[in-house]
Order: C-alpha cells, then sequence, then structure tokens
C-alpha cells in the first residue's frame, strides 16, 4: 500500500489485559546460557551470589521479566531432577546429548534455579521430562518443590535446605513432543499428556498451569488433536514454537547479513501474525471462553553461529534486525493478548535471539533487550484496539507492511504505543489519531542506529542503546510521529 500510515487508537474501548507473562524468557542447558551465562559457581572472581551472576541479575530486574523457563528446550525430554538436588560434590555427572555432547557436572539444579528466580522475581516455568521420564518422577519432582505438608519429597527437600514449598504454577508437560521430545504422533501425545497431567495435580497449593507441548509453527493439526483430545479441565496452556529463521540448511550470519537476507528475516518474522490467528482460531472452535492459553513459549531469530564457537552452542550475536523481530513479534502478542498470554523469547543469555551476551566477565545487552525494556509498559495493562493502514516496504517484487504498533493503557492511566518501523531504507510520518481518550502530553524513547548490521560489542558496549525521541506531536488528540528506518519508538501519552 502507498501513502502516509495512518492509526486509530480506540483510546475508550479496551477490554483485555496484556498479560505481563507475555514477556517471558527462557534458559536451556545449552552452549554457555546455564554454566558461564547465569551461574558461574560461587568461587568465581566474577561477583555472584550462589554462584549467579549479580550482573545478569540487575540487568533482568531492570527487564523486568515475568518468568523464566526452564531447564530446556530439548535438553528438558533428558533431564532427571533428582541428580541436581542435594551437596554438589555428590552430584552425578550428566552428558548434554543434544547440545554438543557436553559433561556437566549438575552444579546447577533445582534450588539453583528457584532461588535464582527469586532474585529475579520471576516466576519460574518448569519442562517436565515426558520424552524419557515417568510420570512418577515428574509428580515426585513437582511434590517436592510444591507441597507443603509431609511426605517423602518434601522432606527431602527441607534436609536439602528449603523448608517452605516454592510454589511453581507454570509446569510444562513435555517440550516439542513431536520431535526431541518424543517424534510422537498428536494422538499419542494427548493421552500421554491426560496421564500426566492427573497425576501431577494435588501437590500445589493454589493450583497449576500445565501447558501441553505444542505445535511447530504451521501444524494446525497438532493444535487440533490437542484441543479435541485433551479435556479442558486439566489443561491451562497450549504451546507453540516459531522462529524466524531464513532457512534451516542455510541460516546465514547473524551480522553480517543483505538486505535481502533482512527482508526474508522479517517474512518468517511476519508469519507470527497469521501463525497466532490460525492456532487461535482452532482454539476458538473448541474453547469459545478462551479459557486454555496459547502459549508462544519459544520464538526469536536464529542464524549460524559465531565463527570460531562450538557450532552446537548456538552462540550469535544481536543487531537492529532483532530489534526489529522484538518490536514486530511483541506488537503481534500484544494484539491477541486475549488469545496470547505467555511467550518465552530463545534465550536469555548467549544462545539465539538473546538479550545479554557474556564473555568473561564481561557482560553486553543486546538490541533486543533494549526493545524489550522499552516494552515493558505495556505489562498488564489494559490492550487498546487499534487499526494501521500501513506503506509497504518493498524489496524487488516483494513487499511487507513497513509499520507494526500496538498500545496500552497502564494502571496509572498512562497510555503507552509502540511502532516498529521495518522499512530498510523509508522514514514514516504517521499519523496517530486517539479516538475517546485526552491527552496533553507525550514523550518518548527510540531505537536507532545507521546501519541495520549495527550491534553491541564487549569493546563497544553502548553502541546501540536507546534515545529520548523527540519527533512526536501532540494537535487535539492527534499525532504526528516520524520514525526513521529500522527503528522502534516507545511513546508515553497523559
Ligand atoms: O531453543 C533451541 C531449541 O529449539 C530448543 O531446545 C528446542 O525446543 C527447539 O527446537
Amino acid at each position: 500500500m502507498s501513502g502516509q500510515p495512518h492509526i486509530v487508537i480506540d483510546a475508550d474501548l479496551g477490554r483485555d489485559t496484556i498479560s505481563r507473562h507475555i514477556y517471558g524468557h527462557f534458559s536451556e542447558h545449552l552452549g554457555r546460557c546455564i554454566y558461564g551465562g547465569f551461574y558461574v559457581g560461587d568461587t568465581s572472581r566474577i561477583p555472584n551470589r550462589r554462584g549467579i551472576r549479580n550482573d545478569v541479575v540487575t540487568a533482568l530486574k531492570d527487564l523486568k521479566i515475568p518468568n523464566l523457563r526452564w531447564p530446556g528446550g530439548c535438553f528438558a525430554d533428558t533431564y532427571h531432577w533428582k541428580d541436581g538436588v542435594g551437596p554438589k560434590a555428590r552430584r552425578p555427572t550428566l552428558v548434554n546429548t543434544w547440545w554438543g555432547g557436553v559433561t556437566e557436572d549438575n552444579s546447577f539444579g533445582t534450588h539453583d534455579f528457584l532461588d535464582m528466580c527469586e532474585l529475579l522475581g520471576a516466576e519460574p516455568y518448569l519442562a517436565g521430562n515426558v520424552g524419557s521420564g515417568t510420570v512418577q518422577e515428574l509428580t515426585e519432582w513437582v511434590q517436592y518443590v510444591n507441597f507443603g505438608g509431609e511426605s517423602t519429597m518434601s522432606k527431602w527437600r527441607k534436609e536439602n535446605g528449603r523448608d517452605k514449598p516454592w510454589k511453581v504454577r507454570f509446569w510444562g508437560v513435555g517440550n516439542e513432543a513431536w520431535g526431541c521430545g518424543g517424534n510422537m504422533k498428536p494422538e499419542w501425545y494427548a493421552n500421554i499428556y491426560r496421564q500426566y497431567a492427573t497425576f501431577m495435580t494435588g501437590w500445589t497449593a493454589g493450583g497449576m498451569y500445565r501447558i501441553a507441548s505444542g505445535a511447530n509453527s504451521d501444524d494446525y493439526h497438532w493444535t487440533e488433536v490437542l484441543m479435541r483430545d485433551i479435556p479442558h479441565h486439566m489443561l491451562e496452556g497450549v504451546a507453540l514454537h516459531h522462529y524466524s529463521v531464513i532457512n534451516w540448511s542455510k541460516k546465514g550470519s547473524a551480522a553480517a547479513f543483505s538486505e535481502q537476507e533482512y527482508f526474508t528475516t522479517m517474512q518468517r518474522a511476519f508469519r507470527m501474525e497469521e501463525l497466532v490467528r490460525k492456532h487461535s482460531t482452532i482454539m476458538d472452535k473448541y474453547d469459545p471462553a478462551k479459557k486454555v492459553a496459547l502459549v508462544v513459549d519459544e520464538w526469536g531469530g536464529w542464524y549460524d553461529t559465531e565463527p570460531g564457537t562450538n557450532p552446537s552452542f548456538l552462540y550469535q550475536q544481536n543487531t537492529m534486525r532483532d530489534a526489529m523481530i522484538a518490536g514486530l513479534t511483541l506488537n503481534i502478542f500484544n494484539n491477541h493478548c486475549d488469545r496470547v498470554r505467555m511467550a518465552n523469547l530463545a534465550q536469555t543469555v548467549n544462545v539465539l535471539q538473546a538479550v545479554i551476551l557474556t564473555e568473561g566477565e564481561k557482560m553486553l545487552l543486546t538490541p533486543t533487550y533494549h526493545v524489550m525494556e522499552m516494552y515493558n509498559v505495556h505489562q498488564d495493562a489494559l490492550m487498546l484496539p487499534l487499526h494501521v493502514r500501513t506503506s509497504d516496504y518493498i524489496f524487488g517484487n516483494e513487499h511487507l507492511p513497513s509499520v507494526s504498533a500496538s498500545a496500552s493503557r497502564d494502571k496509572n492511566g498512562a497510555t503507552h504505543i509502540s511502532l516498529v518501523n521495518i522499512d530498510a531504507q523509508k522514514t514514516q510520518e504517521i499519523s496517530v489519531e486517539l479516538r475517546g481518550g485526552k491527552y496533553s502530553d507525550v514523550t518518548g524513547r527510540i531505537l536507532s542506529s545507521e546501519r541495520l548490521q549495527d550491534h553491541n560489542t564487549f569493546d563497544s558496549p553502548g553502541k546501540v542503546k536507546p534515545a529520548v525521541f523527540n519527533k512526536a506531536t501532540l494537535k487535539e488528540n492527534t499525532l504526528a510521529v516520524k520514525i526513521p528506518p529500522f527503528s522502534v519508538v516507545v511513546l508515553t501519552l497523559r
């Protein structure tokens, strides 16, 4: 579409809340996410508390991360939690068969993770082992972490130093059951889910939030079978995984890419809109009251690993392209918050579209971190419906909408609008009409940079960071906003 982008926001028509859990993260035993990323051990010279890096905790608290998924991913269906509790010196080692075959010493286990979530102020989301575990093993994990009464497992927890239960609410019943979680068919998995979910219940005061292993991108049949075959009283969420990857056999460099590669990545990212809509339509058929949430518990950009790093560790740089993926995807989730009530960016530290990268004692915040920090104003705010008439970002014979947006009103009455211009070349002059609202002041922040490939490095960690934005003017409830190519802007109106 040509012409100037125009957005209409119904400032007085909000109905659904944007759950803060849409802004969740994911930490797997993969490469340097846990070991070296979050956890360095209490004898490290890197400042830490019980082995957890102080700098990482501070950065994630500033981000206001609402929940953290662990221990996988594919790793979760190989993980036996009992090996990771008790005195560290006596824990058996494990071989991480999914991610490089490295031997881990199990020094980061259940207590370490749950205590870390308390430090972060984040709710834990535990992914249970269904693929190679047993119903008993997962049931006992629930009992170990959540049971307040007297039982063998709660006694063992106390002996290991934790008196009170953690009251973990979010539980994944396996991961990618269609693939690394057991190569199951949906009908088979639906039955297995029913069995596991039955015995996981009864140990948790305040109820559980059980999340079924969901579809791979556009596998709509998977969602259909789960919604049809699992009784909804034992199902709080159905997962979905979608990565923005150019081509699984030729992903391309994370930081040295062409505009063609950028455009293709954005096409993949835009796919999230269609996926959320179609999976939601199937869910609506079986659950018109929208009781069951769509939980996008893995999303993000996936490229070739950085040259010279272990290819199994999935370590990649993070540029303004990733900022565009994050801004666009979070706008999609916000606008579909009636069904998408939880999501987890893959992954928090040193893996895939990370918000934090570390190297020894050094740490940096990526452009994706900054987008998530700017957007955290939407957490638990009332979503305001909007209509976007956008111009097109044209590349060769193909085009994509150049502008995406979402809006919300927070508990203090401030309205926040997040705008993304993915066009690699063109500035957008956007008019935003705020119907039914009364505003007298607008402020803003912007994340932009000279080149799409720009990123932060350990030598230059502040190259890409948010700045004050003053190219928005308000006149009688209409905003005129000028935003540069490949940039993210968040405006606050009072
Ligand atoms: O995030 C990396 C991997 O991607 C996860 O372990 C798996 O669930 C997915 O395929």
